[in-house]
């Protein structure tokens, strides 16, 4: 078991290499090397991630990883490799931009392979094994973390690029939960280092409606959540290759908004404000939604901003608010 764990960090690490290696200093490297400049990522990037080409060869792992005294049938458990009776083994990754993804302690646990192409699946992940949880590991959580514990704040994306493009960006305390949704685990593991989380999801819907999701997660286990919302349906990795690092910071970063008037804003889109009871509609959905706040203080300040945006005074609000309070308990 113990000497299992430890073979299978020696070949994560040995396969980082040998994937970075070929991308590098190999012609068949080339395409990935230059796919990857293509979306803004220096060397210095790639070194820093340890970022890789998975040649588009048949058994090469296989067969180095072989060569090295690596057993096959843990390389094939650890994700690397596959197998079929009769033919052996042969390479789980072919053709694919590799990101590592590391444990707490910095480890190789796991591979993220991207397709360069319009090949489906655009990413293919390692499968869970005895070193890697999706729903316990986050991507750059160990380089991230003295900033985190430094600022207190962790910033939450989607992929293994906004990851990436946003610590290029200066922003070093940002992980990714690589597609899947925000687990309880993941909060409490950040919850040790941080009281703040930002949520810098992709501006889609899809993105959105991860983020509604993640702030009831995260309010639950004591953050306080901010969510970044980002314009035109783009994701982070898009608005700082448009826009740059420096309107990231100041735009996106630092013009957060609170969990409530994102939720506001998110319920918004479902009501047609030019019509009266639509109006009412949504007052009565927005209300609902500051009832819940436990401190009066952040209750009036989002009735002032609801009275100051429709013709209806705030100690009716108030009223209503109240009931639908009384309503809660
Ligand atoms: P890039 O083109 O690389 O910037 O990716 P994206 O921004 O279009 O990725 P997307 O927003 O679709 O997904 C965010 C993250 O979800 C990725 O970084 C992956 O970790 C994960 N993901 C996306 N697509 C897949 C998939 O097809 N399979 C798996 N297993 N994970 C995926
Ligand atoms: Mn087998
Ligand atoms: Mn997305
Ligand atoms: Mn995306
Ligand atoms: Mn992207």
């Amino acid at each position: 078991e113990q000497a299992e764990a430890k073979a299978l960090y020696d070949a994560y690490e040995f396969t980082a290499k040998f994937y970075n290696y070929i991308m590098l200093n190999t012609e068949q490297g080339r395409p990935a090397l230059d796919y990857l400049r293509s979306r803004g990522m220096n060397d210095r990037i790639i070194e820093t991630f340890q970022l890789g080409y998975s040649p588009n060869m048949r058994d090469k792992l296989a067969e180095i990883l072989g060569k090295r005294g690596f057993d096959l049938a843990l390389m094939e458990k650890g994700g690397l490799l596959s197998h079929r009776e009769g033919s052996g083994y042969y390479d789980k990754f072919r053709d694919r931009i590799m990101f590592p993804i590391h444990d707490q302690k910095g480890r190789i646990i796991a591979f993220g392979g991207r397709a360069m192409g319009d090949i489906q699946p655009k990413y293919m992940n390692s499968p869970e094994s005895p070193l890697f949880n999706k729903s316990r590991n986050l991507y750059n959580f160990h380089q991230a973390r003295p900033q985190i514990r430094k600022s207190r704040t962790v910033v939450l994306l989607e992929g293994y690029v906004d990851a990436i493009k946003v610590w290029e960006a200066g922003i070093q305390n940002g992980v990714a939960s690589m597609g899947t949704a925000l687990t309880r685990e993941h909060a409490l593991l950040l919850r040790r280092n941080a009281d703040e989380a930002l949520l810098c999801y992709d501006g889609d819907p899809a993105g959105q409606n991860a983020a509604f999701k993640s702030i009831e997660l995260l309010e639950k286990e004591g953050f306080h959540v901010k969510v970044a919302w980002l314009p035109g349906g783009q994701d982070p990795d898009e608005f700082i290759t448009q826009f740059g690092g420096e309107r990231f910071r100041r735009e996106i970063i630092e013009g957060a908004l609170t969990s409530t008037k994102f939720k506001l804003q998110y319920i918004r889109k479902n009501f047609n404000l030019t019509d009266v009871d639509g109006r009412f509609r949504y007052i009565e959905s927005a209300l609902k939604l500051v009832a819940e706040l436990d401190a009066p203080y952040q209750r009036e300040h989002y009735i002032q901003e609801l009275a100051s945006e429709f013709p209806y005074a705030a100690d009716n609000l108030t009223q209503q608010m109240n009931g639908y309070r009384q309503d809660l308990l």
